[in-house]
């Protein structure tokens, strides 16, 4: 498959990462069999992976859509990122960040500084794919689909440029 200048090839078979949800499901189920947390996809990348998981968890929870929103600070720190779309106070609240992928884990770690910071119980991640630890700041994700090397993936939600979210498996750049 040609996304403009480059060439993908299959790499995650859609049964596979159908498996993997169910997984992950079945361990949020335990670990929060007693709360009620709440999930907080990050768009866009994570639409898909988002609407396969709440439907394989069978505990109460309640499912939270926001975006973020990056901009070039007014000081020397650069771009700053933000959560926008929050609905809800977040305050005494279990929170599960639901992610497509974690590559140098920068996005990550702005958001959960973010959500700490308004009085939240606990917030953990579940992310569907993890690049090469090596890459990421400390971050810790405590539920993981696929660790993968260091390319370039597509599909199921993540996009190049915009393009390619909408297939049901995932695709990795040729080399
Ligand atoms: P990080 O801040 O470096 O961890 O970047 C995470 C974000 O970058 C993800 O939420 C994706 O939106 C995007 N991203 C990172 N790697 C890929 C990739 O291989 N394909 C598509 N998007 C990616």
């Amino acid at each position: 498959m040609k996304v403009k200048d480059l060439e993908f090839k299959p790499f995650i078979k859609a049964e596979d990462i159908q498996k993997k949800v169910k997984t992950l499901a079945k361990q949020i189920d335990i670990d929060y069999a007693d709360k009620t947390p709440i999930l907080l996809p990050i768009l866009n990348g994570s639409f898909i992976f988002a609407a396969d998981l709440v439907k394989q968890i069978n505990i109460a929870c309640k499912v939270s859509f926001v975006k973020i929103n990056s901009y070039v600070g007014t000081q020397s720190t650069g771009q700053l990122k933000t959560l926008i779309g929050l609905e809800e106070s977040l305050f005494g609240q279990h929170i599960i960040i639901v992610e497509d992928i974690v590559d140098t884990g920068l996005t990550l770690q702005k958001i959960v500084d973010e959500l700490r910071s308004l009085g939240t119980k606990s917030v953990e991640v579940v992310a569907l794919l993890r690049k090469t630890p090596a890459r990421e700041k400390n971050i810790e994700v405590k539920y993981v689909g696929f660790e993968i090397d260091n390319e370039f993936v597509l599909g199921y939600g993540l996009d190049y440029d915009g393009l390619g979210r909408n297939t049901d498996h995932i695709l990795k750049a040729k080399a």
